[in-house]
């Protein structure tokens, strides 16, 4: 029995926050916790969200992209990928059908792809913002600057998702061409913040070089920024990429995390990501088990879903929204949860948890 884990999980629970070097050793002896963590957090999340799952119908409108992240699939470097952009009325058109079937919540990703610049962008903002006016926008669409960012604000995007991909300037060059800089996405993210944008940020477990210091910076990173909402999911082998032969992230340690974040910020809106499905069928539910209340079911046209490949065996893409929509639903029933169609909010307000009375 390892007396010291269960010691910093209290701490944890207790004050939000443990040192670097005592976040590592939970996270090295998350066996003897692990359980009591997942308990907690699916608590905390009850707590602020109930029994709902926010569904966001995501639009992955194109697959260009200028960067070449050596882990992802679509970068600019693989000569393999078969590019396709989504015109206006077809991004529209996903939007729509989503709407349809319920969804009040939508985001745009795409690679940085220089086609869909800040006019073009704008417009496509101002459009759906026109016809959902009750709908949250999500962009998710990479660096850009500050006056791009306010632009697209002030068309109406809510909220914005841009993963730092890990806090540590090292394993950062690592990942990343020397043309990209973990610097300057810590900047649009404190920018984005400051426009007013509902931030989510976050990173890959199990990623390559990846240390449970990295992971714990990780963390603190995400303390300090403080976002609405994070995302993390295992990395996922590509094999048009230079870590094909590495080994994915394992859910045991994602859901770990999950936990531990949940626990660090009971209000924040955190997914149960398609990597994490990817890697378990049952990863999801895992996740949510785990404290995780979000999920991100795909509104793009399934002609074009294969080639929107971050990674290997990407599941979801040959299903139809409205079908995926039922049997989501489905599985989340069959965990106690519900798929509760509305913007999905981030609550704001700290609720205060009960006192405990052993303190006279
Ligand atoms: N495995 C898992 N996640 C990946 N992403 C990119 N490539 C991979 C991969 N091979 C994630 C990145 C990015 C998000 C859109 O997808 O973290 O921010």
């Amino acid at each position: 029995m390892n007396m010291y884990a269960k010691e910093l999980l209290e701490q944890l629970k207790k004050e939000k926050l443990l040192s670097k070097e005592n976040l590592v050793y939970l996270i090295d002896h998350r066996e003897e916790v692990r359980e009591e963590a997942a308990k907690t957090a699916r608590t905390l999340g009850d707590r602020y969200y109930g029994k709902s799952i926010y569904p966001r119908g995501l639009v992955e409108f194109t697959n260009y992209c200028r960067n070449n992240c050596y882990y992802c699939g679509i970068r600019a470097g693989n000569r393999n990928v078969k590019r396709y952009r989504l015109s206006k009325e077809e991004i529209l058109q996903a939007c729509e059908n989503g709407y349809e079937i319920g969804y009040r919540s939508f985001v745009l990703q795409g690679g940085e792809d220089p086609y869909f610049h800040i006019d073009r962008m704008e417009e496509i903002v101002a459009a759906i913002h026109e016809r959902y006016p009750e709908c949250a926008i999500t962009l998710s669409i990479g660096e850009l600057n500050r006056e791009q960012y306010q632009r697209l604000f002030d068309a109406g995007a809510n909220r914005y998702l841009l993963r730092h991909e890990t806090a540590d300037e090292k394993h950062y060059r690592m990942l990343h061409p020397d043309s990209m800089s973990l610097a300057y996405r810590k900047q649009c993210l404190y920018d984005l913040k400051e426009i007013g944008y509902a931030v989510g940020t976050g990173f890959m477990v199990g990623s390559p070089f990846q240390t449970t210091e990295h992971i714990a910076k990780d963390l603190l990173f995400i303390k300090k920024l403080d976002p609405q909402m994070v995302g993390i999911g295992p990395f996922v082998p590509h094999h048009d990429t230079r870590f094909k032969d590495e080994p994915a992230g394992t859910v045991e340690l994602t859901v770990f995390l999950l936990s531990l974040i949940r626990i660090m910020k009971p209000n924040v809106l955190l997914p149960a990501t398609t990597a994490l499905g990817t890697i378990d069928p049952e990863g999801r539910e895992k996740g949510i088990l785990a404290g995780a209340n979000v999920m991100m079911p795909n509104l793009s046209p399934v002609m074009v879903r294969k080639n929107y490949e971050l990674y290997d065996n990407k599941i979801c893409t040959g299903e139809e929204a409205a079908e995926s929509k039922k049997t989501q639903s489905e599985r989340m029933k069959a965990i106690g949860y519900y798929l509760d169609f509305c913007r999905g909010d981030y609550k704001e307000d700290e609720i205060e948890p009960e006192r405990s009375t052993n303190g006279h």
